[in-house]
């Protein structure tokens, strides 16, 4: 029997560290060809992770321009995907969340009549314009895509209150399998800013914040908080890996440079993220996969924005909505830095995102739509 040809598509670094597992477990399959098709939407970021993680392209579309506008990114891609398509011949194409990369990877399949995988499938937050322009990047991939692994229960129950229910998987997330494979007791940071932090005399806050819907106003706001809250508190430290977008790292050049205390450094390769994340007091922000990641190591998180597309950790009461707003943010940063039981109720871990095994899940799900397993895997149901 000919092996099957899976075509795993992603572009920017959160795609790619939750792709790079599956893209692993699929190569380790016999019956398939695990292939690689980066759209590099993210240059440098990207090529990070495939260093971290040792992966190879099989295809680059190189497709990064500074301050890229969402048609570029689509656009080019779409283009770029014509010719991956035809010189790969895929049966299936995966492609991961909701970026533009996302979008376009899925429209593309459909185009040239691939069937299509969604993972990371049923997120939502049911406002069109935030996150912007996630959530109508993967409400478009649902009309497309043939299979659907979503993370969680609730994931589900969004895509079935849709009238999605064939071929949804309930797998966990992937990037629980990731860092599985990055976070260990001993590791010693390669970045000489973080081997320097005292992470048991001080309590170390790690930021991050880039959300296009952030930009301008929110940004000022949150960025003014997150500075004052490190001039009023003297035992804090707060580390923060600015995102290379050119508008991100004006807003924290502006707001945050020269401030006692905050360190802001150049983004961070994976593994070191992920260490660092394993020891630090708090986090604070807009990312969505930190949101994640965070609560499996037993850090409490504060979202810096308005909504978000992953209530299962804020029911499990590690991470709370901070918001956008300069009070909101300084006042709930204050409380979890002085206010030793409000911290204790927030910091123990959980793991509502997954087990470490989604992307074998997600794999047996391939094989078995396939014809090539005759059992359909059960459904990650904590
Ligand atoms: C994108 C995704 C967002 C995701 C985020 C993860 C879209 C529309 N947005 O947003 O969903 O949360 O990635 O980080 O798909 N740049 C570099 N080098 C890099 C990466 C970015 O220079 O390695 C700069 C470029 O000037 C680029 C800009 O950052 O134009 C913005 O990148 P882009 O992918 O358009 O938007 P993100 O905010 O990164
Ligand atoms: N990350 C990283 N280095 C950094 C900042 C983040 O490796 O300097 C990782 C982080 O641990 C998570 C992912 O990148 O796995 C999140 O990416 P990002 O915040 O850019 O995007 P989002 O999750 O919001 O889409």
């Amino acid at each position: 029997m000919d092996k099957l040809r899976i075509m795993s598509v992603f572009g920017t670094r959160p795609e790619a560290i939750k792709m790079a597992p599956l893209v692993q477990e699929l190569h380790q399959r016999e019956g398939i060809e695990s292939l690689c098709c980066v759209t590099a939407q993210h240059r440098e970021m990207l090529d990070s992770v495939m260093e971290v993680f040792h992966l190879r392209a099989d295809c680059d579309l190189d497709i990064m321009t500074p301050r890229q506008t969402l048609s570029t990114i689509t656009s080019k891609c779409l283009i770029g995907m014509d010719d991956a398509i035809e010189r790969l011949k895929p049966d299936m194409i995966l492609v991961h969340g909701d970026t533009s990369t996302t979008f376009a990877g899925a429209l593309s399949a459909f185009y040239h009549q691939v069937r299509v995988g969604h993972v990371e499938a049923g997120l939502r937050t049911y406002d069109k314009y935030s996150p912007f322009p996630e959530e109508m990047n993967r409400k478009l991939v649902t009309q497309i895509a043939d299979l659907y692994f979503c993370p969680t229960r609730s994931n589900r129950d969004n895509l079935a209150r849709e009238g999605v229910t064939e071929n949804v998987f309930v797998t966990g997330n992937t990037v629980i399998d990731a860092l599985k494979t990055t976070v260990c007791k001993d590791y010693t940071f390669t970045t000489k800013t973080l081997n320097e932090l005292d992470y048991s005399g001080k309590k170390v806050v790690l930021v991050t914040c880039h959300r296009r819907e952030n930009y301008g106003e929110p940004m000022q706001q949150i960025m003014t908080a997150l500075r004052d809250l490190a001039l009023q508190n003297e035992d804090m430290e707060l580390v923060y890996p600015v995102h290379l977008s050119p508008v991100v790292r004006e807003a924290a050049t502006k707001y945050l440079a020269g401030t006692p205390r905050v360190h802001l450094i150049d983004p961070l390769p994976a593994d070191e993220m992920h260490n660092l994340m394993a020891r630090v007091y708090l986090v604070m922000t807009d990312s969505g996969g930190l949101q994640e990641e965070a609560p499996a190591l037993g850090k409490p998180v504060l979202v810096l924005r308005r909504e978000t597309e992953r209530p299962e950790a804020v029911e499990a009461g590690t991470v709370a909505m901070a918001g956008v707003r300069y009070d909101d943010i300084l006042r709930m940063g204050n409380e979890l830095l002085r206010d030793d039981a409000a911290y204790a109720k927030m910091a123990h871990a959980v793991n509502p995102y997954g087990d470490g095994n989604a992307c074998a899940r997600i794999a047996d799900a391939i094989e078995w739509w396939f014809g090539r397993r005759t059992d359909r895997p059960a459904d990650y149901l904590p």
